[in-house]
């Protein structure tokens, strides 16, 4: 078994003081910094974008896991990628026929790259790019809010993309998004889910190091 990443969404965060937050987070124990990064037209809320993840590049050496819910990600990958992004991934729903391209657009930046899907999009759908992800995300929501309620057929994807991973021999993860609480991380960790992402169960926490001790145990 892979070890167990845990990467908390800063969509839950107090975005008035988020460099306290992200610094905060490392303090915890987390291992990347999930940014949530959301146009309004893709889906159905605005976040932040390039100054955001360019600002708080320098309040962490945390790797950042840009996450890309927005339309014509290319437009955007070199500009997140300069901001300081480690890795970027992008929704199969926003790329479509050209998922592939925007993969390699965003591997020739030098930052890792990870294809998305919505949970009614099939695995089958990103098959083909797979061997060229370093990461591959499967939400357990349909994209836009935290705090939403886990839709437990993802766990059939994340085992799906596990076997395939394991049959490539490769060095991909396999991060889960959206939901994930102390209830149900060890089913998402035994279907195969190394990175994990939690928005609300790690900021309303009493305790977030001991909340993401515990997610990670
Ligand atoms: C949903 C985002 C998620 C979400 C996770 O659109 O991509 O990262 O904020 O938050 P929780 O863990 O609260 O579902
Ligand atoms: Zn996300």
């Amino acid at each position: 078994m892979k070890t167990v990443k845990i990467a908390p969404s800063i969509l839950s965060a107090d975005f008035s003081k988020m460099g306290e937050e992200v610094a905060s987070l490392e303090k915890c124990g987390a291992d990347l910094v999930h940014c949530d990064v959301m146009d309004g037209v893709f889906v159905n809320n605005i976040t932040f974008g390039i100054k955001m993840v360019e600002d708080i590049r320098k309040r962490t050496s945390l790797p950042l896991d840009c996450h890309l819910m927005i339309v014509n990600p290319e437009k955007y990958v070199e500009r997140f990628a300069k901001a300081g992004a480690d890795i970027i991934t992008v929704h199969y729903e926003a790329c479509k026929e050209n998922l592939k391209e925007v993969l390699l657009q965003i591997k020739e930046t030098g930052v890792k790259c990870g294809a998305v899907i919505n949970p009614d999009t099939p695995v089958e759908k990103i098959k083909e790019v797979i061997p060229l992800c370093d990461m591959v995300l499967i939400m357990s929501v349909f994209p836009g809010f935290g705090g939403q309620k886990f839709i437990s057929s993802a766990l059939d994807k994340v085992r799906e993309v596990r076997m395939i991973v394991e049959t490539l021999g490769k060095e991909i993860d396999v991060e889960i998004d959206g939901g994930v609480s102390l209830e149900n991380v060890e089913e998402v960790k035994a279907a195969g889910a190394n990175v994990i992402v939690a928005g609300s169960a790690v900021f309303k926490a009493e305790d977030r190091a001991k909340t993401i001790a515990a997610l990670k145990a």
